[in-house]
């Protein structure tokens, strides 16, 4: 798989018909990296898009129209999936904090929502008129993807209900008069790239669920396992092995016949990480005390993931060759917070054009484009 999704000469064509920078999303890699998951998992996972990592209308159109389901996490996010016209059952909605009309929301657009606590259960039965189907989101107490810092381990969490007053609330909510909990969700990994270590995930997050369904008092039809596949963001990280996923969840499936129900999958990353492409021009080059500066028109107010994970974006020098040396990439901001990595390039002047690649997840969506005021980037589609 390549890193970036568009050639250079592409590239420059697109920096030469629109302003800089520019988030491009190439509708090939989108749909292709959406069928190659679909294809190698069992009929009975769902697969449901994290609209978080990008809800750019026409990349959630495309996956709406390849029958993909949508987790939102925002009004904002149901707002942009009621858009989709989508049949019943493609829509789910979680978030630790969720407002009262983004619950009446949820309920009126038929989403399957994540009850995250007691407190959503109760406010759920009291706004729905009719009997409700809901998921219980438990934080478990252990064998989730330990040290990661975006879902946070298996200390003190905001998301769910602890697992360890899951029966009590399970046993509880019996006493609903329209809520009804069937499914559990469980969220415990996040850019995974072993199928191993996602199928140990998952396969404890299955038991957890066989465990738990005696405190519940209907049936479980789905068992929600989150997101979290991930992807490689330089060529020494090897892709993750979907065929070897779609195989453990086929295994997994078997070896629970109580489960009747289906698997719903939200991957985010996964999904959108591999189509998008940042543009950025070489503003100046400033050679400072042994340390070469590159500074470009955008930094972390487009692109902030660098600076939350230390994780660098790909980047690569479009239409230069050449002996490449380290470079400090800065942004345009008053802050020396506003780094995008230390990687190896070639020599540059200003104006050269930089691509940054698997911007599609993660990229624009997580931005703080407010901060110093510079102009947003433009986001366009390719559609070739
Ligand atoms: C509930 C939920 N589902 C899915 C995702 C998507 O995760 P990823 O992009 O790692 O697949 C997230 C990300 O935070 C999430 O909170």
């Amino acid at each position: 798989m390549s890193l970036f999704a568009l050639d250079d000469s592409t590239c420059q064509q697109l920096a030469e018909s629109h302003p800089t920078p520019l988030f491009a999303y190439d509708k090939k890699t989108a749909s292709a990296g959406f069928h190659a998951l679909r294809a190698v998992l069992p009929q009975r996972v769902r697969v449901a898009y994290a609209m978080k990592a990008n809800p750019f209308p026409p990349l959630l159109d495309t996956f709406a129209a390849l029958n993909a389901s949508f987790d939102c996490a925002s009004g904002g996010e149901l707002r942009h999936a009621a858009n989709l016209d989508l049949p019943p059952g493609r829509m789910f909605y979680a978030g630790p904090g969720k407002r009262d009309e983004e619950l009446a929301l949820a309920l009126a657009l038929g989403a399957r929502i994540q009850a995250e606590s007691w407190e959503d259960l109760a406010r759920i039965d009291r706004l729905t008129t009719q009997p409700v189907a809901v998921n219980l989101r438990v934080h478990p107490a252990s064998g989730a993807d330990e040290g990661n810092r975006i879902i946070g381990g298996t200390g003190p969490s905001a998301f769910g209900v602890d697992e360890e007053e899951a029966p009590t609330v399970l046993t509880r909510a019996r006493g609903f008069a329209k809520v009804q909990i069937r499914g559990l969700h469980v969220f415990a990994a996040s850019n995974q790239r072993s199928a191993e270590t996602l199928l140990q995930t998952h396969a404890m997050v299955v038991n957890l669920a066989r465990e738990l369904r005696a405190f519940s008092a209907f049936e479980w039809d789905q068992i929600d396992l989150g997101g979290g596949l991930g992807v490689p963001y330089s060529p020494e990280e090897t892709p993750l092995d979907v065929a070897a996923l779609g195989r453990g969840l086929e295994a997994l499936l078997a070896a629970n016949p109580w489960f009747q129900g289906e698997l719903v999958l939200e991957p985010g990353r996964f999904l959108a990480a591999s189509c998008g492409l940042y543009l950025v021009r070489v503003l100046r080059v400033k050679e400072s005390r042994g340390t070469r500066f590159v500074i470009l028109e955008g930094g972390i107010n487009h692109l902030l993931r660098p600076l939350l994970t230390g994780q660098a974006f790909p980047v690569k020098a479009v239409g230069k060759v050449g002996t490449t040396r380290p470079a400090t990439l800065a942004g345009p901001l008053c802050t020396s917070l506003d780094r995008l990595g230390e990687v190896m390039l070639p020599e540059l002047e200003p104006g050269d054009l930089l691509a940054f690649g698997m911007t599609g997840a993660y990229g624009f969506s997580e931005a703080m484009t407010n901060f110093l005021s510079h102009a947003a980037p433009e986001e366009i589609w390719v559609a070739v």
